[in-house]
């Protein structure tokens, strides 16, 4: 046979991470030694939480990110920029690539969820998060939504309205967009799966799909990647609350983001 070999096409798995860290179980000592991981810019922002337990899921969070990355990078957390999107959603601004992450504070948990080639969002909530309600999220849910939490009560009744609350962050996070965008044109399933947009301007790539993370026994995540459903992904759960606790603070601080 004659002309140029056609290589057979091979899916490229995308490599997901998760990385989590439980503030439950962090001392005063191990938030001291967090702080420092942070940015000038990053500490500047942690200094305006007034509440001290946002304050350490926030720098939680920072530490978390730098952690993840660095370590994905083979570089050091300091050596990482990070700017901001108009909307607000954080991205690495040094180095440039395709790595993208989303970070997510709630709960005792803080979360930062990194996606190589595609686009990444996060939400956590606890399990029983009380004010939840339907009265909540009136205007918020798509066709068919409402009743998948009518038709439960109790307990399944919470864990219904946790994974659509969840499932709608997260995907908006991923777009970018957050809050702003009509959440009830944003369908999504209650377990993993495909995520129907409806006229959402900039929700293409039109595939988008969710997983659904338990990574103790009191949180919910949902991770939101903008990938089609049957393309392969790798994804893998780290908790990083061991590697923060009870360790010395460095000698030199993050550089500015
Ligand atoms: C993003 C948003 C969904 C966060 O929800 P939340 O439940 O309060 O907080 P979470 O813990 O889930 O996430 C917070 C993190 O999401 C990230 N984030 C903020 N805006 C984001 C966006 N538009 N897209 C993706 N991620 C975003 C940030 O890292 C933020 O933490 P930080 O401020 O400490 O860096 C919500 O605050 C929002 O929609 N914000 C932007 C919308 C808006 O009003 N924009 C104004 C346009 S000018």
């Amino acid at each position: 046979m004659s002309g140029p070999r056609v290589k057979p096409e091979i899916s490229r798995i995308v490599a997901v991470e998760v990385w989590f860290c439980s503030v439950d179980d962090l001392d005063s000592v191990d938030h001291d030694h967090l702080w420092t991981l942070l940015s000038p810019d990053e500490q500047a922002r942690n200094r305006r939480f007034l509440v001290e337990y946002p304050r350490r899921l926030h720098a939680a969070a920072y530490a978390l990110a730098r952690h993840a990355i660095g370590s994905r990078l083979g570089l050091p957390p300091a050596a990482l920029r990070f700017d901001r999107s108009l909307g607000g959603r954080p991205f690495l601004a040094h180095p440039t690539g395709a790595l993208d992450f989303n970070l997510a504070h709630g709960g005792g948990l803080s979360v930062c969820a990194l996606a190589d080639g595609c686009r990444v969002g996060v939400d956590v909530e606890p399990a029983d998060r009380p004010e939840l309600s339907l009265e909540l999220l009136d205007g918020l849910l798509a066709p068919g939504e409402r009743d998948r939490v009518t038709a439960r009560q109790g307990e399944a009744r919470q864990e219904a309205l946790v994974a659509l609350w969840t499932g709608k962050e997260a995907i908006a996070k991923a777009h970018g967009g957050g809050l702003s965008l009509p959440l009830d044109r944003l369908a999504v399933p209650e377990g993993d799966g495909p995520v129907t947009m409806t006229a959402i301007p900039g929700a293409l790539p039109p595939v988008w799909r969710l997983h659904r993370l338990r990574p103790d026994l009191r949180h919910r995540v949902a991770l939101a990647l903008a990938l089609a459903p049957d393309a392969p992904a790798s994804i893998r759960v780290h908790d990083a609350t061991h590697v923060f606790r009870g360790r010395r603070p460095p000698a030199a601080s993050a550089g500015s983001a």
